[in-house]
């Protein structure tokens, strides 16, 4: 979007938008598709497409990166006080800790422990985990089945008889893979303001970018989300507690109930034996473990960057000439912050943390105020340590997430398509720097 008139009032309305507390309906339990439409510049028209898309394709041989291994993923950030290593520390024991029907994972989950999902290249990583949504398109607009237990599957339970499945009026199922919480702090301390400003950044042909509003169960505020491939949450804290009632079952003070399987409120009743809520604040410290998970992912280090060689460099001009940079914006700055290791910042992310309509690669799911082919800009640091990409984690290499691209992204896309073999290499070198 060019920064036209027309921008500068949809910035106008975003900031107004913010400014505002949704008088809508909470949907306890059910945070995933959290807020009403907000006002947004108007989305060109066609249908969105239906894709179901097929399981990942047996890992290729993913290119080994060029230069040293990732280091010291899953450490604290540097220059926290004594205190807030303690909370790191904490937090940490609170991520890998596995819950237990007893201590009230369940009835029906997904896995037992954040760690089981988030562990490619140290705690808190990504993985070759999926997790399975759901919802019934009709004539472009997405359902998602809340009735029956959607938009999220979760497809392991405390007891066979209980086990959730995709109902048979889905018609739109998509698999979301794991994403790493490295550097989530920094992301966090990114102002709204500026990823608001971003949508009025001059761009080239093609591309423009949108912010995904949603309301944060724990303010109660409308913010700017950033968190998950829709940009679904804003803080880590609504993250957490989020994580915890719909991975695990785990009922805390911001998701008070339990998922009922595919809406089965009596089969719920008959299996949910532990009294909610299971994650209660200790009063010693007054924290509960959604804040003490919170605490963990805020100062968790980000990915460290690798020197760049003579290829790498050649790489990193071929990533601003190819448009890469229009939306995977390599810097952004976070505000100031109590914690002084978050306070103004710069962020090498990668990513405009914006929502960008990527035609057939979109997910097919409506979540928030984002459409279903709008994905959130996938940021890129730390890229080497993933073992899959994309959001479906379909890519058993980063040359075939980029050969994915389409729609906003088409132009790109086809511009790495015409690089010469060197150039590729030259860009792949950069990228498994970051
Ligand atoms: C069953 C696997 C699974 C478990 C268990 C799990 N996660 Fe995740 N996590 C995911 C997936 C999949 C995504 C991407 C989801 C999406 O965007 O729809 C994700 C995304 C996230 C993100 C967003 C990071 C970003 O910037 O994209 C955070 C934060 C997070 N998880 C925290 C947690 C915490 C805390 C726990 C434990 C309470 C947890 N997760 C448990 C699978 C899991
Ligand atoms: C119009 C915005 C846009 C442009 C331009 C763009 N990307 Fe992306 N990129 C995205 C989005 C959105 C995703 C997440 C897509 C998904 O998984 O559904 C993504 C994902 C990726 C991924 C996978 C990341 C992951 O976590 O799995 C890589 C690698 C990547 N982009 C590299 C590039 C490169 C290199 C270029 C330039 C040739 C480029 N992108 C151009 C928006 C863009």
């Amino acid at each position: 979007m060019k920064n036209s008139p027309r921008s500068r009032a949809g910035l106008v309305v975003l900031l107004a938008v913010l400014a505002t507390v949704v008088t809508s309906r909470a949907q306890p339990g059910r945070p995933g598709n959290p807020p009403p439409p907000v006002p947004q510049p108007p989305p060109p028209a066609p249908a969105a497409p239906t894709r179901v898309p097929a399981p990942p394709a047996a890992p290729a041989s993913a290119p080994a990166p060029v230069l040293a291994p990732a280091a010291g993923l899953g450490g604290a950030l540097a220059g926290l006080t004594v205190a807030q290593s303690a909370n790191f520390t904490e937090g940490r024991d609170a991520f890998r800790e596995r819950e237990t029907p007893a201590t009230g994972l369940g009835p029906i989950f997904n896995d037992n422990s954040c760690l089981a999902c988030h562990d490619a290249g140290g705690i808190g990583g990504a993985s070759r985990r999926t997790v399975t949504r759901f919802g019934r398109t009709t004539n472009g607009v997405f359902d998602p089945l809340e009735a029956q237990g959607g938009s999220l599957l979760q497809d392991r339970a405390i007891d066979p008889a209980v086990r959730e499945r995709v109902p048979a009026e889905a018609n739109t199922i998509a698999l979301r893979v794991t994403t790493p919480v490295f550097g989530a702090g920094l992301l966090e301390a990114i102002p709204d303001a500026a990823i608001v400003l971003g949508t009025t950044r001059a761009k080239p042909a093609g591309i423009a970018g949108k912010v995904s509003v949603v309301r944060d169960v724990t303010s109660g505020q409308n913010r700017i989300g950033r968190f998950g491939w829709k940009a679904q949450q804003a803080t880590l804290l609504a993250f957490a507690a989020d994580a915890y009632v719909n991975e695990m079952g785990i009922t805390n003070r911001f998701f008070p109930n339990e998922n009922a399987p595919n809406g089965n409120t009596a089969l719920l009743a008959r299996f949910d034996r532990v009294p909610d809520i299971e994650d209660p604040v200790d009063p010693a410290d007054g924290k509960a473990d959604v804040d003490r998970l919170a605490d963990f992912m805020r100062l968790l280090a980000p990915p460290a960057r690798l020197a760049l060689n003579a290829s790498a460099q050649a790489g990193e001009r071929l990533f601003a000439t190819l448009d890469c940079a229009a939306c995977h914006t390599p810097t952004m700055t976070t505000g100031r912050h109590a914690i002084a290791a978050l306070s103004e910042k710069t962020v090498a992310l990668y990513s405009d943390l914006l929502m960008h309509d990527m035609g057939p690669l979109g997910d097919g799911i409506a979540q928030g105020t984002a459409g279903p082919r709008e994905m959130r800009t996938a940021p890129l640091w730390g890229l080497r340590s993933r073992p899959v990409w994309l959001h479906d984690g379909r890519a058993g290499s980063i040359d075939t997430a980029i050969r994915a691209h389409a729609g906003e992204a088409q132009n790109a896309r086809d511009k790495y398509t015409r690089l010469t073999d060197a150039e590729r290499r030259q860009l792949l070198d950069f990228l498994n720097t970051l």
